[in-house]
């Protein structure tokens, strides 16, 4: 089924991927913007209501915390709601060999029932995790496929990672040949 929007013939949301991305640094929001183009999914970004500090080493210490208590962030406003969709993509850069907090609140915040979850990383070639496994244990009734870890933005190559993996996990939604 399709709808109108902005003068454009576009599927229906249910039709089409959401994509979901917590971003520090930026890498891992553009490896979202590369799946949007390719998908021509629909995007939201989440923010923590306390933003993180600037200087690494309070950030480290902070991040430390969090993950270890397994604490979940208060999270502003999102502009969208995951309900209309069935398969969703989750973006998160890798801290401490795991998910984001502020990812992870959204992921425990929202009901993910029978949703088909797509999980990418983006990494600096350190610990790298379990976030298939952890994503999964936040969302234990949704279908959650292999995840992408992707070593800074993905650079040039970025494209053809993704383009590779959504072939390979079959359910990114359509992959335009050409975007
Ligand atoms: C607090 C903190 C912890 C991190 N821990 C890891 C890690 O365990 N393994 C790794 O490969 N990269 C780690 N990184 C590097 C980030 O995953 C990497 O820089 C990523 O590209 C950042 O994505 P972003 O720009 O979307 O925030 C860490 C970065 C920060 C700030």
């Amino acid at each position: 089924m399709s709808v109108e929007r902005n003068g454009k013939t576009e599927p229906e949301k249910k039709d089409r991927p959401l994509i979901v991305s917590y971003s520090y640094s930026g890498n891992t929001h553009r490896i979202a913007q590369g799946l949007q183009k390719l998908t021509g999914g629909d995007w939201i970004e989440v923010h923590p209501w306390q933003p993180y500090p600037m200087a690494f080493p309070e950030l480290l210490e902070q991040v430390k915390r969090e993950v270890q208590s397994g604490f979940h962030p208060g999270l502003l406003p999102v502009s969208g709601s995951p309900r209309p969709y069935s398969v969703i993509f989750v973006g998160s850069p890798n801290w401490c060999g795991t998910i984001a907090p502020p990812m992870a609140s959204w992921l425990y915040k929202n009901n993910l029932d029978g949703k088909i979850i797509l999980p990418f990383y983006s990494h600096c070639g350190g610990v790298s995790g379990d976030l298939r496994g952890t994503v999964s244990r936040l969302c234990p009734k949704a279908d959650v496929r292999e995840a992408l870890g992707v070593i800074g933005d993905g650079g040039d190559d970025l494209t053809e990672i993704l383009r590779q993996w959504l072939i390979k996990t079959k359910n990114g939604g359509k992959c335009n040949e050409n975007p």
